[in-house]
């Protein structure tokens, strides 16, 4: 059984994208791993969110992820700034750290360039916070998209460093359970390859929107400019909507649809009307556990007191050890 940890910035809603590409990744590793999920509200103070959004934000990733089947007796579901022995092994970490190889970071080039008027530490040693949370708990896999290698990359060199430091083995060098390059990748409705709130939040279809933004959104999905020659490859646009009809249609109504565009008589609207029906049955019990989670004001108390007591009992193991470690010794 593995250490796993993963951390996501809470930074909005779910769209389906996100399911079947990450979320379902948690859902299968939360039976076979000891997990720790958590949300990573320290990492986002980078961006300086004002208190209300901040709690609203970190609530929303709390119910989603319950609602999607994670599950706080099998994961260890926790807030990070809820264990601040986080921070004590982030401040250790970087006194190892050192400014050229934390300025030569992807990830910190591109924030210098999009927000030059915020440059702060913290985003500068982001990738010494993000280690301190996955060895905290001396993880050995760490779920992550494509995007976060080189902070895994810089985890294994803080991690090592230590190690080599102090002459010790004790932290075990994390590798990445890759799911960004996965199989599964629900398409955008803006014609655009992958749905992403980041690209353009109009691609995105979220667990969370009403029957009603459904079908808007799905009546703006761009296809192509009429019927076209079957015989011609399809647009992506249309490619997109049967693709979206494989993952959320039955069967038979993908090849209805199929059917009627290779005889050159398909109605997009018709075909549209459709997708979004069996999008709305497929995100309708996601919605409902969502609403009952988001009211159910005591349950999220608990969720949050368990997790944080389970990653408690592992962090501040950790953090002792360390100390000693390091020389930290009591009179
Ligand atoms: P976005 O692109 O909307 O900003 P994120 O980058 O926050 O989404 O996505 C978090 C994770 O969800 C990614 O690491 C990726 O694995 C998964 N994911 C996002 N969009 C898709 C998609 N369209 N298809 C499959 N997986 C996706
Ligand atoms: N940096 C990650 C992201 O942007 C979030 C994150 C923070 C994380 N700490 C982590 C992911 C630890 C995995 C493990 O998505």
């Amino acid at each position: 059984m593995d250490i796993v940890v993963s951390g996501v910035r809470p930074t909005g809603n779910l769209h389906l994208g996100n399911y079947f590409g990450a979320l379902k990744s948690f859902l299968k590793m939360q039976e076979e791993n000891n997990c720790y999920f958590f949300i990573a509200d320290y990492h986002s103070l980078t961006t300086h969110p004002i208190p209300a959004d901040l709690h609203e934000n970190v609530k929303t990733v709390l119910v989603e992820f319950l609602a999607c089947g994670l599950d706080p007796e099998k994961a260890t579901l926790y807030i990070q700034s809820d264990l601040p022995e986080t921070a004590e092994l982030y401040l250790l970490l970087n006194m190892n750290a050192y400014i050229g190889e934390l300025e030569r970071c992807t990830s910190f080039k591109e924030k210098i360039r999009t927000q030059p008027q915020n440059v702060n530490a913290g985003l500068l040693t982001y990738p010494t916070l993000m280690a301190a949370d996955i060895i905290i708990h001396r993880a050995q896999k760490v779920p992550v998209g494509k995007d976060q290698e080189q902070h895994l990359e810089m985890t294994r060199t803080f991690a090592n460093r230590f190690n080599r430091l102090y002459n010790v083995e004790y932290f075990p060098e994390p590798v990445a359970y890759n799911f960004g390059e996965n199989l599964v990748k629900i398409p955008g409705l803006d014609g655009g390859l992958k749905m992403s709130k980041s690209d353009n939040e109009n691609s995105s279809i979220f667990l969370a929107d009403s029957p009603e933004i459904i079908r808007k959104k799905l009546m703006k999905a761009v296809t192509d400019t009429g019927q076209v020659d079957p015989a011609q490859p399809r647009s992506q646009g249309v490619k997109n909507l049967f693709d979206l009809m494989s993952y959320f249609s039955p069967p038979d109504t993908l090849a209805h649809f199929e059917h009627t565009y290779q005889a050159g008589a398909i109605r997009y609207g018709d075909m549209k009307k459709q997708l979004a029906e069996d999008i709305i049955v497929f995100t309708s019990p996601f919605r409902e556990k969502m609403l009952a989670l988001a009211a159910d004001k005591q349950y999220l108390r608990k969720v949050a007191a368990m997790g944080a007591e389970k990653a408690h009992a592992s962090a501040s193991k950790t953090v002792r050890e360390v100390r000693e470690i390091i020389g930290f010794k009591s009179f």
